[in-house]
């Protein structure tokens, strides 16, 4: 058998598999006030299996860390009972959740950040868009976060972890890629500061290890994972030497022992493929810095995933766009079954249709609306 479809050690966790969600925020939460909704709930219990790992949609920590409306954020109680019932929907199953957390930073939009100015490590000019009442608009311009802003953000980390605990997960995953706050901290296209935060690498790395130590302080080590985008191009995101800076980072989590490092391969911009068919590159340059469990996302399909595992350079491949449209795919994938399209249309926002309505395998059909676009594309 596959190597993809044996059991792996993450952290506290044993897993039956390596097929693992990745991270995707659907725009599907209750307004006002963010809530976790029942369909939310019932899209990650379709998508849990026994021993399987999903990591739940970023979570914005505040009011101001938030990207787009009507996605999903954990910083008051009234968002408690639908998180809980997202974690209880995967426990169900046999599944482990860890609920990613986010702050937007400059990616954002007075209209969304509870009417602040959007903040960054420091201004510089950005042509992004965030999601409003309005649609996708272009982000308001942001303003440099002053030294003494910078622990309040730390501590609202730290306050998201202590709610998804309460709320079940068993762990968080660290938002530092595809350009959001952390992100942003790290590569030097948008860290201009001079102060301990930034200039060289050691420094832009200090707010993620800060965040990181937040979340370690309430779940352990062995509970908190951290996702990274070397050379990803979402969010306007840039940096003058991507593999050194990557595996600087990469080593500086290797000193904390964590549950695992998620990355996302270049080949992929957020939700899209940009540059299809390219090989898996940042696999290869990150293994050597990292001694712990490594998921690797971003363009895979069953042969790369298989391949990818095979060689080493990943212990675990996170599946986004497939993994929308197949709530069983761990199982179709070790089974070499077919896989319904997925509906693009459908990722940012709507209703239940094409979002947790797709059935299992031999539980239904394929559908006609099938983009055959995308189809080409996931390819
Ligand atoms: C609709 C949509 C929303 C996404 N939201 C997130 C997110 O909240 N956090 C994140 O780290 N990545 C997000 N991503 C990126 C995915 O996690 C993943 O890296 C990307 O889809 C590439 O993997 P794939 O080729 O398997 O789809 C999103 C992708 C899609 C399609």
């Amino acid at each position: 058998m596959a190597k993809l479809f044996t059991s792996a050690k993450v952290g506290a966790f044993q897993l039956n598999h390596r097929v693992a969600l990745a991270p995707m925020t659907r725009v599907r939460t209750i307004q006002p006030g963010d809530i976790p909704s029942p369909m939310m709930a019932d899209f990650y219990g379709q998508r849990a299996s026994k021993g399987g790992l999903l990591v739940i949609e970023a979570a914005s920590v505040s009011a101001q860390a938030r990207s787009y409306l009507g996605a999903a954020s954990i910083f008051h109680d009234g968002q408690h009972e639908g998180w809980k019932a997202i974690a209880d929907a995967v426990h169900a199953k046999g599944g482990y959740a860890f609920l990613q957390l986010i702050h937007g930073g400059r990616q954002s939009h007075v209209d969304v950040a509870g009417g602040a100015t959007p903040v960054a490590p420091s201004e510089v000019p950005f042509e992004g868009v965030a999601l409003t009442k309005d649609g996708f608009v272009p982000v308001s311009p942001h303003r440099a976060l002053r030294i003494e802003e910078i622990p309040g953000i730390v501590e609202d980390f730290r306050v998201a972890a202590e709610r998804a605990k309460k709320a079940g997960f068993d762990g968080v995953e660290l938002h530092a890629a595809n350009g959001y706050l952390v992100d942003q901290f790290i590569q030097d296209g948008t860290n201009k500061r001079t102060d301990a935060y930034g200039g060289p690498v050691e420094n832009r790395v200090r707010f993620m290890r800060e965040a990181l130590e937040a979340l370690i302080s309430v779940f352990g080590a062995d509970r908190v994972g951290v996702r990274i985008s070397p050379s990803g191009e979402w969010g306007g995101i840039s940096d003058s030497d991507p593999q050194a800076t990557f595996s600087h980072v990469a080593k500086v989590l290797d000193g904390y022992g964590i549950a695992y490092l998620h990355f996302i391969e270049p080949r992929i911009k957020g939700d899209d493929t940009l540059h299809a068919g390219h090989p898996v590159v940042a696999a290869s340059y990150l293994r050597p810095h990292f001694s712990g469990p490594i998921i690797a996302a971003g363009g895979f399909d069953r042969e790369d995933a298989i391949a990818t595992v095979e060689k080493g350079d990943a212990d675990l491949i996170a599946f986004g766009r497939h993994f929308s449209s197949n709530p069983d795919l761990p199982y179709r994938l070790q089974h070499d079954l077919p896989l319904t399209p997925y509906v693009r249309a459908a990722f940012w926002g709507g209703n239940e249709t094409n979002y947790s309505d797709f059935p299992a395998y031999g539980e239904g059909v394929a559908r006609p609306e099938q983009d055959e676009a995308n189809t080409v594309a996931a390819a």
